[in-house]
């Protein structure tokens, strides 16, 4: 663990920010920044956020900014647009500005080798936001939810739901997608699902008519929904003549609402022609709206303001030579190293428990409507 005094940061700081060459970013800025400042509250955080095409991203955002705010931290806030040379100099451009610290939710899990060496010379720590950081030493922590569980949870929920055991004989035709191959959290999501799915698949009581059961037969570049789309239609139109689609494993609510309008596109949502059950992630209303209407069947809710919270409480320790509480010591190998983690809990969503997320104020009664 680095521990540096707030003095030698800001020399290390300094020094950065005269060896680096600003990069252009052209994305927005929140706050002020405070190059070199030597006392912690009161210095500049860097936020750096992939994409402001899910909504989640733009709460997570939101959320650490008033977090930070009110520990009296001054917040600079990035979204990179899905692109990762605008991600790799953002974080460029924060180093250089003398920020005390990055939170990073990575577009590319892989690709900020070099740009976080720099934040490393510079004495400046890096949080893994939600999606690990790979290939490096040069990060500090890593806070989430437990991704496993959350592959677990859509696997189960498509058991549950199909209910193989007192259907004996009757086989079930599924389909599966997986998230961004570059997002570390992908394999975790799709082996969680997979523990539980593939039993059912190995004998035959559910059938990949696609035969596309590999994680890199089926992954979704960005988690784009218009590319999810593409191949559900694909699939559906090559695979699904006569036959019916029971279950799409979705790990994701943007990919679900693809599947869902490739689906409507081949005349599922009828009487006779019912959706199937469609998981998802992250509660994203128009997602919980789709369940409320009976078209996606689950999702999975990862409460953003608590993980919003626990990366600025992990951030502050590390700024004021405190131990972050972390509980999870070995699942988040980055290949550099065991990355100490906080996980949070997830919890699987359908149409029974939509309440829970105006009971847990994440969204208002009238936001469901
Ligand atoms: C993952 C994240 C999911 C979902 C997805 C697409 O990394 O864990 O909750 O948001 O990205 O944005």
């Amino acid at each position: 663990m680095r521990t540096r005094t707030p003095a030698a940061r800001a020399a290390l700081a300094l020094g950065a920010a005269l060896a680096l060459t600003l990069t252009a970013c052209g994305q927005s800025s929140e706050g002020g920044s405070k190059a070199g400042d030597d006392d912690p509250q009161g210095g500049t955080i860097g936020i750096a956020m992939p994409t402001k095409s899910s909504e989640r991203w733009i709460a997570d955002g939101e959320n650490m900014v008033k977090a930070f705010e009110a520990k009296g931290y001054k917040t600079d806030l990035q979204y990179g647009d899905d692109k990762v040379e605008n991600q790799v100099a953002q974080l460029e451009n924060m180093i250089s500005k003398g920020h005390e610290a990055l939170v990073v939710a990575a577009i590319d899990g892989s690709s900020l080798t070099d740009v976080l060496r720099r934040a490393e010379e510079a004495g400046i720590p890096v949080i893994a936001y939600d999606r690990l950081i790979r290939g490096t030493d040069d990060v500090d922590y890593y806070a989430t939810f437990d991704n496993f569980k959350v592959g677990e949870l859509q696997g189960r929920y498509i058991v549950d739901a199909l209910k193989p055991e007192e259907n004996e004989g009757r086989k079930f035709n599924l389909e599966l997608f997986a998230g961004s191959p570059d997002d570390n959290n992908t394999g975790f999501f799709f082996r969680g699902a997979m523990s539980v799915l593939k039993p059912y698949i190995d004998d035959g009581r559910f059938v990949v008519r696609s035969g596309q059961t590999k994680m890199n037969q089926v992954t979704t570049l960005r988690w784009d929904g218009g590319t999810a789309q593409k191949r559900m239609d694909d699939l559906l139109s090559r695979h699904y003549g006569r036959e019916r689609v029971d279950a799409v494993l979705s790990p994701y609510d943007g990919i679900s609402i693809g599947v869902i309008s490739a689906l409507k596109s081949a005349g599922y949502g009828t009487g006779s022609k019912p959706y199937p059950v469609v998981t998802g992630q992250d509660a994203e209303l128009a997602s919980v709206k789709s369940i409320i209407a009976g078209q996606q069947t689950q999702t999975v809710f990862k409460d953003t303001r608590e993980l919003a919270r626990r990366a600025v409480e992990m951030t502050d320790a590390v700024l004021n030579d405190r131990e972050p509480e972390v509980n999870d010591t070995e699942s988040y190998d980055n290949g550099a190293k065991t990355v100490p983690a906080y996980l949070l809990e997830p919890v699987s969503i359908d149409k029974s428990n939509t309440d829970l997320l105006v009971d847990e104020g994440y969204y208002t009664a009238d936001q469901l409507k």
